[in-house]
């Protein structure tokens, strides 16, 4: 189906823009008190990501109401390794958890490839209910996490400020941790091809706990599951987003991605000379929304001139803060599309 508005994948591949097309990491979900009545109804957050219908009402709210130029599919990095064979609950106020980890060589073996068709449906449903109702509007953008990330939920079972459990296996039994980052890997590729055929016009891996590898490490453990993803996806564009691996700029660069998020350390200039031929996204302080309307205005307007208008996405350099007020992003997006 022709886009009304194909502003993002015609930046996402290099082409020309008029303006600069904008969205925002965790736009779904996180700010809108409309989101939180379908959550209500819903009961929990599980039961609203596993119900396609409900999962497709909140993924099309920031489109209705905050004017974003794309939507992003309402699930969650962690439905993959739940489909892998290791589920997890979502506990109030604290994210994540996860009853079962992996703890051995043959807590690997006995977790599944994960056929995207049957054991992610509910999902690939709700794409189907999405690219229906938006009706060619905005885009649909897909995605999953970097192997290394869901690595480190698999291992930990929870959130982390340094990984370390996760971590340790990297430096303990390296073979262990290839078998897994392989086996997560296969079922990613998998995943986003599903996203793809049911209308996901392009997909963004999040590499989320890139920052807590060491330069060695990244290259080791992380980097070259991200470029079998990226290789292996050649029906629509790529982007590879990885939080704090400032220090690997060049090598993301070379993936064969279409677009490179960065976050909010990353300075711009040095960004566009590490990463010459790719189209660049973010990367916003989601902080900066909790500053006057005045102040978001110049900051963003300041980041707008620093990228340039092609080849440039705007969005924030991580996702947007739980306690934002919805005003203030609305500023933030209209500041990108007037501008
Ligand atoms: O971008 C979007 O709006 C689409 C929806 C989306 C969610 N999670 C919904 C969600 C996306 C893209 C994600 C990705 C995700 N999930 C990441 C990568 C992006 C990032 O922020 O680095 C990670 C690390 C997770 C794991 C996860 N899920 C955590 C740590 C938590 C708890 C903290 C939080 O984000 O609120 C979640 C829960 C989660 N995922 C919620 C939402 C809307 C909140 C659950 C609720 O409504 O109670």
């Amino acid at each position: 189906m022709n886009l009304k508005n194909d502003l993002l994948l015609r930046a996402a591949k290099g082409q020309d823009t008029e303006r600069v097309p904008v969205w925002m990491m965790r736009q779904a979900g996180r700010i809108l008190p409309e989101y939180r009545e379908v959550r209500a109804k819903a009961g929990s957050f599980i039961k609203l990501a596993t119900t396609p219908e409900l999962a497709a009402e909140v993924t099309l709210q920031p489109v209705d109401i905050l004017g974003v130029d794309a939507a992003i599919i309402f699930s969650d990095i962690l439905v993959v390794p739940e489909a892998m064979g290791l589920p997890y609950e979502m506990i109030e106020a604290k994210g994540p958890f996860f009853p079962k980890t992996v703890k051995s060589a043959k807590d690997i073996e006995n977790l599944k490839i994960s056929d995207p068709e049957t054991d992610l449906a509910y999902v690939l449903d709700a794409i189907d209910i999405v690219k229906k109702e938006l009706n060619g509007r905005v885009p649909l953008i897909g995605f999953a996490g970097a192997p290394f990330t869901i690595f480190c939920y698999m291992i930990e079972g929870k959130g982390s400020k340094t990984f370390s459990e996760a971590k340790k296996m990297l430096y303990s039994n390296p073979k262990l941790a290839h078998t897994l980052l392989q086996k997560i890997t296969d079922s990613t590729i998998a995943y986003l091809k599903a996203q793809i055929k049911h209308g996901a016009d392009l997909v963004q891996i999040f590499d989320s706990w890139a920052g807590v590898l060491s330069p060695d490490q990244y290259r080791k453990f992380s980097l070259p599951y991200i470029a079998q993803i990226c290789d292996a996806i050649e029906e629509n564009p790529v982007t590879v987003f990885a939080k704090g691996a400032f220090f690997a700029r060049k090598d993301i660069g070379k993936l064969s991605c279409d677009v490179v998020g960065l976050d909010w350390n990353m300075d711009i200039k040095e960004s566009r000379k590490l990463i010459p031929n790719k189209t660049l996204q973010g990367n916003l302080d989601p902080c900066v929304l909790y500053a006057s309307f005045k102040e978001i205005e110049k900051q963003t307007k300041k980041m707008l001139k620093s990228f340039g208008g092609q080849r440039y996405i705007a969005n924030l350099g991580h996702g947007v803060y739980p306690d934002t007020d919805p005003g203030k992003v609305k500023c933030f997006i209209d500041t990108v599309k007037s501008f």
